[in-house]
């Protein structure tokens, strides 16, 4: 819980920021995303170009208003990243449909010129996204690869890079297995080019080993596997996921506090979407599908303190919606003296528009947190993610009010720190 004190804080610095929006830190910052081709990503660079034009202002970043924060500012953001698809990124954000005709004109002439670098393929994960060959490389061949990719953007940029995945949805994978809980059983398993380790898995071992800030956007299984996780707390790497909480869950985890503050007892909770962009075209293998309903599942008795015995999602892929979500919510409600009342939340947005800002601000703070040398599990993002990860022992808490203020908290604390030189953990491990 937040001492009041620390909230007045946080309030009088919301209060000065107008008065001192321009301290942001003004080093460059590189962000490597994985699926630099798809919507949020292609979103996400865009929105970036346009901000550096002055073409918009940054409306829809929840970190904008913290100019006094030592975050780098938004115009010295830099991309680059990986895709499937290896199509210039304006004739990718054309196709994904998110973007009006005005503002892609805008950015027409810098994004034709980035083409994604070739990404991982396993079609074993990725089932119907990955259409065509498997990479031929082995897993240690790519990680060299990726990390050559991620020292070369750092040269070019002359700053520091985070990664960020926003690729497809990969299969469930069943994380009891044994090769995923120690670090030597994974780098076994990485050694033997072994099945059990995904495309995703291969990014994350990359980033950490190279001391590289990793945010995992997606509902895939990347730097919580346990032996992942481990090894980001072993090198102090500042790693943060999973699952982007942008839409129907951030709503939801709004809502059930504030049901609960008022004792409203929730008996049921059916949640539904449609949505049509190739993220839900993903989310059509029953595999994939089973990892996003799940990070969806857990919040509602988070934020309760109790089960819900009727809590339904359901995620439909209609594809005339495209990018624009509908969700819908029916909340059945018990109150005093056992009468019954509901909530319906009809909530039309704009997946990429509520992604992509998130995903910039999830790059910011693991580059602070980098920078001030607190690695590991950054458990203060977890207001960015539906199945927020946590360091050994500890639960997530899904509320969002709480969630929010521990963000704050947690980078007053780092603003109040210097900057460390290079994270010297990861160059023992690389020198073993
Ligand atoms: N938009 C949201 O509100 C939201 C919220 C939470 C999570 N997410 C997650 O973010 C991710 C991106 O969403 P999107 O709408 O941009 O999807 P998208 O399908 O438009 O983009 C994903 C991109 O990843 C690429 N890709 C697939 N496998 C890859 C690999 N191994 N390496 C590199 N690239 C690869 C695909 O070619 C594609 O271009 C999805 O996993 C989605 O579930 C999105």
């Amino acid at each position: 819980m937040l001492r009041q004190n620390s909230l007045s804080n946080i309030i009088l610095n919301q209060l000065s920021l107008s008065t001192n929006p321009s301290s942001s830190n003004e080093s460059a910052l590189g962000i490597a995303i994985i699926g630099l081709g798809g919507a949020v990503a292609t979103t996400a660079v865009a929105g970036s170009l346009l901000m550096k034009k002055g073409l918009q202002e940054p409306v829809g970043l929840p970190l904008a208003e913290f100019g006094h924060l030592d975050l780098v500012s938004y115009k010295n953001l830099h991309f680059t990243g990986w895709d499937l698809y290896q199509d210039d990124l304006y004739k990718a954000a054309k196709h994904h449909g998110v973007l009006d005709r005005e503002q892609l004109a805008a950015v027409e002439e810098d994004m034709s010129n980035m083409f994604p670098l070739q990404a991982i393929r396993n079609e074993a994960y990725c089932e119907g996204v990955v259409n065509g060959a498997n990479s031929t490389e082995t897993h240690r061949e790519l990680v060299v690869t990726i990390q050559q990719q991620i020292a070369d953007f750092k040269k070019e940029i002359g700053g520091n890079v985070v990664v960020i995945n926003l690729a497809s949805t990969e299969s469930h994978i069943d994380l009891t297995d044994e090769k995923y809980q120690t670090v030597a059983a994974f780098e076994e398993a990485m050694d033997s080019h072994h099945e059990c380790i995904s495309p995703a898995m291969i990014y994350a071992y990359a980033c950490i080993t190279s001391g590289t800030p990793y945010g995992n956007f997606t509902p895939s299984v990347g730097a919580d596997v346990p032996a992942l996780r481990l090894l980001a707390n072993e090198l102090d790497v500042p790693v943060a996921g999973k699952d982007g909480k942008t839409g129907q869950t951030y709503i939801k985890t709004v809502i059930a506090p504030a049901l609960r503050a008022r004792a409203l007892h929730v008996d049921g909770w059916f949640s539904t979407n449609i949505l049509g962009n190739r993220d839900g075209e993903a989310l059509r293998k029953p595999k994939s599908l089973l990892n996003k309903i799940n990070t969806k599942g857990d919040v509602l008795a988070n934020c309760l303190g109790y089960p819900v015995e009727d809590h339904v999602v359901k995620i439909n892929y209609y594809k005339p919606r495209g990018d624009n979500k509908e969700a819908w919510d029916n909340i059945d409600v018990t109150g005093f003296l056992g009468h019954q009342m509901q909530i319906k939340v009809n909530f039309l947005c704009k997946d990429s528009i509520l992604a992509a800002p998130l995903a910039m601000e999830i790059a910011r703070c693991l580059d602070m947190a980098g920078r001030k040398g607190r690695g590991g599990v950054a458990e203060a993002l977890g207001v960015f993610f539906k199945a927020p990860m946590t360091r050994e022992g500890n639960e997530p808490n899904h509320n969002f009010t709480e969630q929010q203020l521990e963000l704050l908290r947690w980078l007053e604390e780092l603003n109040e720190l210097d900057d460390t030189p290079l994270n010297k953990k990861v160059e023992e491990k690389q020198a073993i």
